[in-house]
């Protein structure tokens, strides 16, 4: 296969990117993302922010143009995020307890009814483990609802869509360490009492390598019964195309990890300026790292 989708394709799998709605207007960006992806996350327009900027007052135009865009070209969709407490709209971000449990669940409930039966993967929740040696969940005014809010938000998306798989999505995940064991600790007992979560996302932004024990890890989460992705992959430094292989060949390497996402197209599109972690160079040609993940799918 010549093109990035087909050859995730071959196996199964997909390969996908993220796609910001502002740059759809872009030549360059939308023959790449035609031609290479077949997979697409909004960058920004699906989270809690841009989709009820105001309590009760839904928002769907980004998300709408990206995920039309993407179906048009005959991809498919993961939906991000439904809860994080990062890009939390500022009526949100002053409420707490009962109240914001309640909003934050109709927030659930709400946008996967409108994208019911077209998204099919949620990161149901983004980032709730906390940095560091402790395993446990990261302070924010969602923790502090009460511990059972992942649950609440796993079953509300399970209720509200059917058909999509839910997701836990998180960073510094990628190795074996403190905060995905808490993770995996997390998963393992959803499992055991039946709470419904089918995926894990590794967002995987890097730096010159993944961690040694990078397959180690997807593989005890694919152990649980669950799929493994690799969310936001961006990769920074001199050692990047070899980095880049060696997470494909992780994914590669274990039949629950369905596919990878790149976190952007182009250089230039990145959220890491000036870092150039991407496939493709800002005027649009593919770098020593594009080759070598297409030498691994
Ligand atoms: C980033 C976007 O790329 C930026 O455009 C935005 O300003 C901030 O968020 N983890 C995530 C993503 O789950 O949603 C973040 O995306 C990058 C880190």
């Amino acid at each position: 296969a010549t093109t990035l989708g087909a050859a995730a394709a071959q196996s199964g799998r997909y390969f996908g990117t993220a796609v910001a709605a502002g740059r759809l207007s872009d030549q360059t960006y939308v023959n790449i993302l035609n031609t290479e992806f077949n997979m697409v996350t909004a960058e920004n327009e699906m989270k809690w922010d841009a989709t009820e900027p105001n309590r009760g007052q839904f928002n769907y135009s980004g998300g709408d143009r990206i995920l039309n865009q993407a179906v048009g070209n005959g991809s498919r969709v993961r939906g991000h995020a439904l809860l994080w407490h990062q890009q939390e709209p500022g009526w949100a971000r002053s409420m707490e307890g009962s109240s914001l449990r309640q909003a934050m669940i109709n927030h659930v409930t709400q946008v996967a009814t409108h994208y019911r039966g077209k998204i099919y993967a949620w990161d149901v929740v983004n980032e709730a483990f906390a940095d560091g040696g402790s395993g446990g969940r990261r302070d924010s005014n969602l923790q502090r609802t009460g511990n059972d809010w992942i649950e609440a938000a796993f079953r509300a998306a399970r209720a509200a869509d059917p058909a999509a798989k839910l997701c836990y999505n998180d960073y510094n995940t990628d190795g074996i360490n403190p905060k995905s064991t808490g993770i995996y600790n997390m998963v393992r007992d959803f499992k055991a009492r039946g709470v419904p979560i089918d995926c894990v996302g590794f967002q995987s932004h890097l730096t010159n390598n993944a961690p040694s024990d990078y397959r180690a890890n997807l593989q005890r989460f694919a152990d649980l019964g669950v799929e493994v992705q690799i969310t936001e992959l961006d990769i920074a430094g001199s050692n990047q195309a070899n980095a880049y292989r060696d997470v494909t060949n992780a994914c590669m390497a274990i039949r629950a990890c369905t596919g990878i996402t790149v976190w952007g197209i182009r250089d230039t599109d990145s959220w890491r300026t000036g870092e150039n972690p991407l496939l493709f160079t800002g005027s649009g040609a593919k770098k020593p790292a594009y080759n070598a993940v297409l030498d691994a799918l």
